[in-house]
């Protein structure tokens, strides 16, 4: 049995506790539950007390021998950063097209010239499980260094069933073997393949009759997502598609209105998803609808950044109750990035969030967004030690001195795994 571990002395500890029987919304997300010169018992993997370091020296008063101390004076200490939508395993980069945009193709035109996620499909189908892994590894590593303790990945770079298996085997070895926590999500519907592009309805067919029932039986996967686009899948397509994973018991997941305004945001609140993703050009009216019916919006302002389009209207959404989650989308095209923290400052410069309020969008309302509140995304007794430490001493400066890695140490279930 490893030792407990006392984390002593944060200058700020950043609980966010009360958050998790349902998203965070409203004014409440500028509510982080901090505690000053706070501490944590962690044991047996999970976090055991929560208090003021006398509280906790107190209560541990007899066994403050026993536990290995972290001392984190003039630091910041958080709940473990959570990535509620990735693309983590996939082959390849596309910097050619990253370059390509830089002189004025758009992102759209170049996947329908056969670039873009088809690249990407390419290079995932011909790699092989091992290769996959090794690449999605790196990654994965980087995203630890973030402090990030958990990631939800997607499938959708094999649409065919052996690659779409292939690659979620390899989030599940993942998921096993690294000490970050892996969250999947099939998205067979990503895009149209060449082969189906005179009639897509076909392969949505094979999305709803071959690949859902396959990915569900094997257990490959939580959740259902669908790139609901103009020029991809239609809304109705993508209500098909979301409405069979439900039957096979995968929640409902969206990309919309990520390029053009397609009511995504409408459709998300209509079939009861759990998140709509992106939503850069999302409707009023669809705003309105997922703040109804309890959708999340998960908010990728890295993706806007680095297509060079307007983000997301985070502020406006908030102000609209509906509960914000934050996420890097980590992926070979829109947003090659791994770094939550940057993510965070971005979500403060470019959707008008608050430090507080990116805090909470990116640690309990990620929690929710996976369907993983009751773990993690908080710091309280009786969840996973996952806990990041920052050098900086409070959360304003950590998104005041943006664009730098200030993680200090990590833990993952209790073991130190960054130091
Ligand atoms: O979330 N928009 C669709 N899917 C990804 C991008 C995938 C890619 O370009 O490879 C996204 O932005
Ligand atoms: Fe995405």
């Amino acid at each position: 049995m490893n030792r407990p571990v006392w984390i002593r002395h944060a200058s700020q500890l950043v609980t966010l506790a009360g958050g998790s029987s349902s998203p965070v919304v409203g004014e409440r997300m500028n509510e982080l539950a901090i505690i000053e010169d706070g501490s944590v018992w962690l044991e047996n993997g999970r976090i055991a007390s929560v208090g003021t370091d006398a509280e906790l020296e107190e209560i541990y008063r007899k066994r403050l021998e026993e536990a290995d101390i972290i001392d984190a004076t003039g630091r910041l200490v958080t709940p473990g950063l959570i990535d509620p939508h990735t693309h983590l395993v996939h082959a390849g980069t596309r910097e050619n097209e990253f370059n390509m945009r830089l002189n004025g193709a758009t992102y759209m035109e170049i996947m329908n010239n056969g670039g873009g996620i088809h690249a990407t499909t390419a290079a995932t189908q011909k790699a092989s499980h091992e290769q996959l892994y090794q690449e999605s590894k790196k990654r994965l590593d980087l995203f630890l260094l973030h402090g990030v303790t958990t990631v939800e990945a997607k499938s959708g770079y094999g649409l065919t069933l052996e690659d779409e298996i292939k690659q979620l085997e390899v989030a599940k070895q993942l998921d096993e073997e690294h000490p970050v926590d892996l969250v999947s999500t099939f998205m067979g519907a990503h895009a149209v393949p060449k082969d189906y592009r005179e009639n897509p309805d076909a392969f949505v067919d094979v999305v709803i009759q071959e690949m859902i029932p396959e990915v569900a039986r094997r257990k490959l996967a939580v959740f259902n997502d669908v790139f609901c686009e103009r020029g991809v899948f239609t809304p109705e397509q993508s209500r098909r598609i979301l409405e069979a994973g439900v039957e096979h018991g995968l929640l409902p997941k969206i990309h919309a209105d990520e390029i053009e305004p397609y009511e995504g945001a409408e459709l998300a609140a209509e079939i009861g998803a759990v998140s709509a993703d992106h939503l850069l050009r999302a409707s009023d009216t669809g705003i309105e609808r997922m703040a109804e019916a309890g959708v999340i919006a998960v908010l990728l302002p890295g993706t806007a950044f680095f297509l060079m389009a307007e983000s997301a209207n985070g502020r406006k959404m908030i102000d609209a109750k509906v509960a914000v989650a934050i996420s890097t989308d980590c992926n070979p095209g829109s947003s090659p990035t791994v770094s939550m923290p940057l993510i965070m400052n971005l979500g403060c410069l470019k959707m008008g969030m608050t430090p507080a309020e990116v805090l909470t969008a990116a640690t309990i309302n990620a929690a929710h967004a996976i369907k993983r509140a009751h773990e993690i995304g908080s710091i309280e007794a009786g969840k996973l030690a996952d806990i990041t430490i920052f050098d900086v001493p409070d959360f304003m400066t950590l998104q005041y001195r943006y664009g730098v890695n200030h993680v200090h140490t990590v833990i993952k279930k209790g073991a130190v795994v960054v130091a």
